[in-house]
């Protein structure tokens, strides 16, 4: 019997392509950048099956140019923004992604990015290798204290929830700030707040929401001038969260102390762009969730997603289970 047809658009570690190349009959694409419009859409045609990154824009027009054998969208990732959910409903495809598995390493580098910035590590090593360092100054590189200051944690889902537990062991009040939550269930010392309190208060601020049409540019100007002079905005979930141009203004006025952004709007940050020229941001290429292990477990999730997805049988995660119930 021949094997299913899918598309994999990047290639993506073994732990899970293993188990795609032994089920299925697979066109990875070969390259570093992602495949542009064009090549996605020639690619997918006929396909049975799609894995796909969180850097592929897949939309009604992809869907309908794979055809109607397409079973299952598997994103490698667990932002799923980059997919038309609705589109892929009203086809009644299954789209999936991988929750969990990246919790603690995206919590982990929240929190060293947090610390980054308020110790100004990165400005201070580009001083030390610049040849700058003279001698030991009382006044040197003087950072944000972190022991007993508030942090603000915008959406307190799994990694909202994980970086509070890193942050009540560094002794720091927490309190988040989380419209989705039905109702305050953590057993964690953490205290819910309304948006503007959490803005008030908070010495740090760190986002963990999805970028839904809520959350885009949910911090923009006005939001930024609200925030203490010695905050802190570390964003490990999606650029468009954070208005840029607003923030490069906060942060060249010293309105807040810093940032740290793992994900920009746009991604990449081209070198022109003028958050580039500032010492207190730290920007790195979405990489929170890039412990070896964390990758390899996604890829492993993504491929159980894709392979249950091809076999008609329910997708372990699937962030679209209306599907089913119009089955
Ligand atoms: C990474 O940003 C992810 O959504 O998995």
């Amino acid at each position: 019997m021949s094997k299913p047809k899918v598309f994999v658009t990047r290639a993506i570690p073994e732990k899970g392509f293993a188990i795609v190349r032994d089920f299925c009959d697979v066109d990875l694409w070969p390259e570093e950048l992602p495949p542009g419009r064009d090549e996605l859409l020639k690619r997918v045609r006929g396909i049975d099956g799609l894995l796909c990154l969180l850097t592929d824009k897949i939309d009604g027009e992809v869907m309908d140019e794979a055809g109607l054998h397409l079973k299952v969208i598997s994103n490698h990732a667990v932002g799923f923004d980059n997919i038309d959910v609705p589109a892929a409903t009203a086809r009644k495809i299954p789209v999936g992604n991988t929750p969990d598995v990246l919790t603690d390493a995206t919590a982990d580098f929240a929190f060293a990015l947090l610390l980054a910035v308020a110790r100004r590590i990165p400005e201070s090593e580009r001083y030390v290798k610049a040849g700058n360092w003279k001698t030991w100054g009382p006044m040197t590189f003087l950072g944000v204290d972190i022991k007993g200051a508030t942090l603000g944690l915008v959406g307190f889902g799994r990694i909202g929830k994980a970086v509070a537990r890193r942050a009540l062991g560094f002794e720091m009040r927490v309190i988040y700030y989380d419209p989705s939550e039905k109702k305050p269930s953590s057993d964690l010392k953490a205290t819910r707040v309304d948006f503007e309190t959490l803005l008030r208060e908070s010495d740090f601020i760190s986002l963990h929401t999805p970028l839904t049409p809520d959350t885009r540019y949910l911090i923009d100007s006005e939001a930024l001038s609200k925030m203490k002079p010695n905050a802190v905005l570390v964003n490990t979930a999606r650029g468009p969260i954070v208005e840029p141009e607003a923030l490069y203004e906060a942060l060249k006025e010293k309105r807040i102390f810093g940032a740290g952004l793992d994900v920009t709007d746009p991604e990449p940050l081209p070198l022109g762009n003028p958050l580039l020229t500032l010492d207190n941001v730290i920007i790195v290429p979405h990489v929170a969730s890039a412990s070896t292990s964390s990758r390899a477990q996604m890829s492993w999730m993504a491929a159980q997603n894709l392979v249950a997805g091809l076999k008609g049988e329910r997708l372990p995660n699937c962030v679209n289970p209306q599907v089913y119930a119009q089955k």
